[in-house]
């Protein structure tokens, strides 16, 4: 099995707090869990939706407290993510979601920077951070958390807009991206992840997002797909994800394959990968067994998460060759196995 070198563009720091961690950090800070057995826990990530899911996820998310908490579970996450191939990824993370669980802000920046620093040299694994608003504590909670944390400027290089999606469409969110693109930050948003295509729309016209992140609902709408495809608008699908969220019945009948036909910019991502199932090499096998997509589109995948990453010209097409290279060599190894065998 080839591992493919890509870009992680869409994955919540939080999202990758594996049960044991989280059965570590809750009793290093004593806080009490419905149960202490990883294998329980996982058990009960059994989702019927969204919101399903972000009731579970935002209460574990006590369990961090400190610096170090965040330190851990960054580090943890580049190591994984070295492991599968990740050359460059560009991390979500949540403050609003510690700030009111009494968490200060510049633990949550000294633990996730440290991590990044460390973790950069230590797997060469290129980070970056991108903070996201919650749409569902609305615009002012938003517009306060930028300004919070604009004392930590050096430590992000994006915003972007999480949470809840029905009934918290991006417009809302104007002013405060309007900030961050004064600010100089790179702006993305969730978009038409259970909510249908005006949300997107919404994103791309009022917010002036440069990605869209999930995006699968964009399908249902023909002139956003002309938008999408010709202004070459990344979106960072999250295959396991929406099967998990029921977004998508089963991972067969996923939208990736249409989406790739219309000739939009897709990438393949993991979103939080401690509760759906794996990595973002898991997503990529699991595409490749489920929607039979060949080592070609494979490599189309991976070549459009690096040029819809926020890296430097000159670093993106180093990893560009890299895919290049690693699909001549997958092809080269599968016509050898085939001329063995006859
Ligand atoms: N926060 C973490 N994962 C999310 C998702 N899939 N959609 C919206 N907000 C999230
Ligand atoms: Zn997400």
């Amino acid at each position: 099995m080839t591992t493919w070198p890509v870009a992680e563009l869409h994955v919540h720091i939080e999202g990758t707090l594996e049960a044991e961690l989280l059965v570590q950090l809750a009793r290093r800070n004593d806080v009490t869990l419905p149960t202490t057995d990883p294998t329980e826990l996982r058990r009960r990530y059994a989702f019927t939706d969204l919101q399903s899911f972000l009731d579970i996820y935002y209460a574990n998310l006590t369990v961090l407290r400190t610096a170090q908490d965040f330190y851990d579970l960054g580090l943890g996450y580049l190591e994984r993510a070295a492991a599968g191939g990740v050359r460059r990824a560009e991390i979500f993370f949540d403050p609003q979601v510690h700030i009111n669980n009494g968490v200060p802000l510049d633990a949550v920046f000294d633990g996730l920077g440290g991590a990044l620093r460390d973790g950069s040299s230590s797997t060469g694994v290129s980070a970056e951070l991108i903070m996201c608003f919650m749409r569902d504590l609305g615009p002012e909670a938003a517009r306060e958390t930028l300004l919070a944390a604009l004392p930590f400027r050096e430590h992000f290089i994006g915003v972007g807009l999480d949470s809840a999606e029905v009934g918290h469409p991006a417009g809302l969110f104007r002013d405060v991206y309007q900030m961050a693109a004064a600010e100089g930050l790179h702006r993305v948003a969730h978009a038409g992840e259970e909510g249908g295509p005006d949300y997107v729309w919404e994103a791309l016209d009022i917010l002036g997002v440069e990605r869209i992140d999930h995006g699968i609902r964009a399908l249902e709408d023909p002139h956003l797909m002309v938008r999408l495809r010709d202004q070459r608008i990344p979106l960072t699908v999250c295959p396991l994800s929406n099967v998990c969220l029921k977004a998508v019945g089963r991972l067969a009948d996923h939208p990736l394959p249409a989406m790739l036909d219309e000739g939009l910019l897709a990438t393949i991502n993991s979103d939080d990968p401690a509760y759906f199932g794996g990595y973002v090499d898991d997503n990529i096998a699991a595409v490749q067994r489920e929607l039979g997509l060949d080592d070609e589109l494979i490599a189309t995948i991976a070549t459009n998460s690096f040029r819809a990453s926020f890296a430097g010209p000159a670093q993106r097409s180093l990893w560009i060759d890299e895919v290049r290279s690693t699909l001549a060599a997958t092809q080269g190894a599968t016509a050898r196995a085939g001329s063995e065998r006859t």
